[in-house]
C-alpha cells in the first residue's frame, strides 16, 4: 500500500483520536519528515487533519472526505492522468479554474473544493457551498467552437448530469432552461458555463464549467428553503458521484459539435416546455407558453397576444 493510503488508513483506525508524527513513523516505518509530508498532501485533498500542539494530528470526523485517490480509481482508464485539484476551501472553483486555465492548464484540468466561500452562479448570485455537503467543480475545457456554439456544451453538460442523477436516485430529474437540474420542484444542481474567446474572430480559447450540486444538505438557509433539494438520502460518496459526473462529461472532446439527440433529450427532461413562464423584457415582466428550444438553445415563447419571442439569455420562472 502507498504509504499516503497506510496512513489515511491509521488515522480512519483512529479516528477523532491525537497521534504523535512520531508514533505515525515508527508503526509505518518512515521518516517524520516523510509522514509530515504526507499529511500535507492529505491536508490539500480536503482530509481534516488538525495538529494538536506538540501532541501531533487527528482526523476530525467527517463522514464523506473528497479523495483525490478514490476519484481517479473510480474513473474510466482513459482518464487516470487527468489533473485534479482538491483544496478543502476556495472563494470559488470557476475563479481558482480560471487562474489555472491562464496559466495554460489543459482541457480536462479539474478543480474540486469541500467548501466555497464566493461560489456563484449566473447574474453573480451566490451559490450556496457550505463545507462537506455538496460537490464544487471547474472543469476547464478547450473545445475549438465560436462563442455562439457555446450554450451546446452547457445542453449537453446537463443532459449528462441528468442521466448521472438519474442512475443515482431512480427519480427522473428534469431542466429548467437554461441549466438548472430539478429534482421534483427543487434545485439541485446549476451549472455556470464561462467562456474566454479571441476578441477579433469570437473563437473559444477556453470554457470553464462549473458545475454545483448540493448533495447531503438537510437543512438550507431560509431563502433557499422552498427552491432548493438535495440528492440526500444517498447510498454513495461525494467521490463516487464526482467519478461519475466527471465519466461523462470529460468525453466532451475539444472538438465538440451540435448534437441533435442532445437537444431532443434536452428538450424531453425540460420543465418549462409547455408550461405557463414569466420572463422580463424591456424591465416588463411578460407571460407566454414555452412551446419549443430550438437548435440555438433559444427558447421559443408565444405570448398571450400570439406572438412569438425567442429567448436566448435571461431566465423564466414557472
Ligand atoms: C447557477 O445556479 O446559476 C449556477 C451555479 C454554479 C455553481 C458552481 S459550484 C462550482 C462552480 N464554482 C462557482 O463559483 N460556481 C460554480
Amino acid at each position: 500500500m502507498e504509504l499516503k493510503q497506510e496512513v489515511l488508513a491509521l488515522f480512519m483506525n483512529h479516528h477523532d483520536e491525537v497521534i504523535s508524527g512520531q508514533e505515525i513513523a515508527n508503526r509505518l516505518s518512515f521518516s517524520r519528515t516523510a509522514i509530515w509530508k504526507v499529511i500535507k498532501q492529505l491536508r490539500e485533498e480536503g482530509y481534516p487533519i488538525e495538529s494538536i500542539g506538540n501532541k501531533g494530528y487527528r482526523l476530525c470526523q467527517v463522514r464523506d472526505p473528497l479523495s483525490r485517490d478514490l476519484i481517479i480509481k473510480a474513473l474510466h482508464s482513459d482518464y487516470q492522468k487527468i489533473q485534479l485539484e482538491i483544496y478543502p476551501q476556495v472563494d470559488s472553483t470557476n475563479t481558482r479554474a480560471k487562474v489555472r486555465a491562464i496559466e495554460g492548464a489543459q482541457h480536462g484540468h479539474v478543480i474540486l473544493a469541500d467548501e466555497q466561500t464566493r461560489g456563484h452562479g449566473r447574474f453573480g448570485r451566490p451559490f450556496y457551498s457550505p463545507k462537506g455537503e455538496g460537490l464544487y467543480m471547474s472543469l476547464i475545457l478547450r473545445p475549438q467552437m465560436h462563442l455562439s456554439q457555446s450554450v451546446y456544451v452547457t445542453m449537453q453538460v446537463a443532459v449528462l448530469i441528468c442521466r448521472v442523477l438519474e442512475r443515482l436516485t431512480h427519480q427522473a430529474p428534469s431542466i429548467k432552461w437554461v441549466n438548472d437540474i430539478y429534482l421534483g420542484d427543487k434545485k439541485v444542481c446549476g451549472i455556470l458555463t464561462e467562456a474566454v474567446t479571441d476578441f477579433e474572430t469570437g473563437q473559444v480559447q477556453y470554457m470553464i464549467l462549473g458545475i454545483g450540486l448540493n448533495v447531503w444538505n438537510e437543512e438550507f438557509p431560509d431563502e433557499l428553503k422552498q427552491i432548493a433539494t438535495a440528492l440526500t438520502p444517498l447510498k454513495t460518496t461525494r467521490n463516487e458521484i464526482c467519478a461519475a459526473l466527471l465519466n461523462e462529461v470529460l468525453p466532451i472532446s475539444s472538438s465538440f459539435s451540435f448534437d441533435e439527440e442532445i437537444l431532443v433529450e434536452y428538450k424531453r427532461r425540460s420543465n418549462v416546455l409547455g408550461k405557463t413562464v414569466e420572463f422580463v423584457k424591456n424591465r416588463a415582466p411578460i407571460e407566454g407558453v414555452a412551446e419549443d428550444i430550438d437548435e440555438t438553445g433559444g427558447l421559443i415563447v408565444r405570448l398571450q397576444n400570439g406572438e412569438v419571442e425567442t429567448l436566448h439569455s435571461g431566465e423564466v420562472s414557472i
